[in-house]
């Protein structure tokens, strides 16, 4: 079966996911990013897993369909818990930055330092603060876009802590670097709208982050 042709988001995630023998595709769903990986040769292996039965039978419907199943280890439970082995890269996309922060704080110890490549659908600020807090640098990231929302991506490298400032874990480290593309242009406009009602010295401060960013840009 020919390679599902990805959404920007997850397109993005499959450019960033680094090769590696064994990776992991957790809260796979579909498992379309686990399909193009194996179908690149961006992993030789890789772990599915989904909290949710019936959503990783969908996974292990289209790898059997592709001629995949032999390179593909399922695995039914929350986050890293059904991985039976250390991966060096693992993906979580398309969940409540709560959601991931839950399993990366809560299941610490089961990372194993591997790298790790990230799309929240909300809480994207606390979710690099998390990364920080656990010893992780953001080394690549991209802002995407589809039907209207924003959706942030990134790759994020063990064992080279930094310490952000509050302007960057908003906005994004790397994210901040110029020139931006058209898309984070545009959600910094975004943010500009949504920090334009904030009250008190917090909300001017985010006022004045955005000015400097596209005045400048
Ligand atoms: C919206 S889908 C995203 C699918 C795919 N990762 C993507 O980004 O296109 C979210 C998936 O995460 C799963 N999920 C939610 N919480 C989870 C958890 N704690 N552990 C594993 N999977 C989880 C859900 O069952 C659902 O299939």
């Amino acid at each position: 079966m020919r390679e599902k042709q990805l959404d920007p988001r997850l397109e993005a995630a499959a450019e960033m996911f680094p090769r590696v023998h064994v990776g992991a595709d957790i809260g796979a769903d579909h498992g379309y990013l686990t399909h193009a990986l194996l179908t690149r040769g961006i992993a030789d292996r890789m772990w599915v897993t989904d909290i949710s039965a019936p959503s990783l039978e969908k996974a292990r419907r289209l790898m059997a369909q592709s001629g995949l199943s032999g390179r593909v280890c399922f695995g039914a439970g929350d986050g890293f818990l059904p991985v039976g082995e250390p991966v060096e890269a693992a993906a979580i996309l398309g969940m409540g930055g709560v959601t991931i922060r839950n399993i990366l704080t809560e299941q610490a110890h089961l990372l194993r330092g591997c790298a790790l490549v990230l799309s929240a659908n909300s809480g994207i600020t606390s979710l690099r603060r998390t990364l920080m807090e656990l010893g992780y640098r953001i080394e690549q990231e991209r802002m995407t876009e589809a039907g209207g929302h924003f959706y942030p991506v990134l790759l994020a490298r063990y064992g080279e802590g930094t310490g952000y400032t509050e302007k960057e874990l908003a906005l994004g480290p790397v994210l901040l670097k110029k020139p931006f593309d058209d898309v984070y242009r545009r959600y910094l406009q975004k943010k500009a709208l949504d920090w334009a009602a904030e009250r008190g010295p917090a909300g001017e401060e985010k006022r004045q982050w955005i000015r400097e960013e596209l005045d400048d840009a």
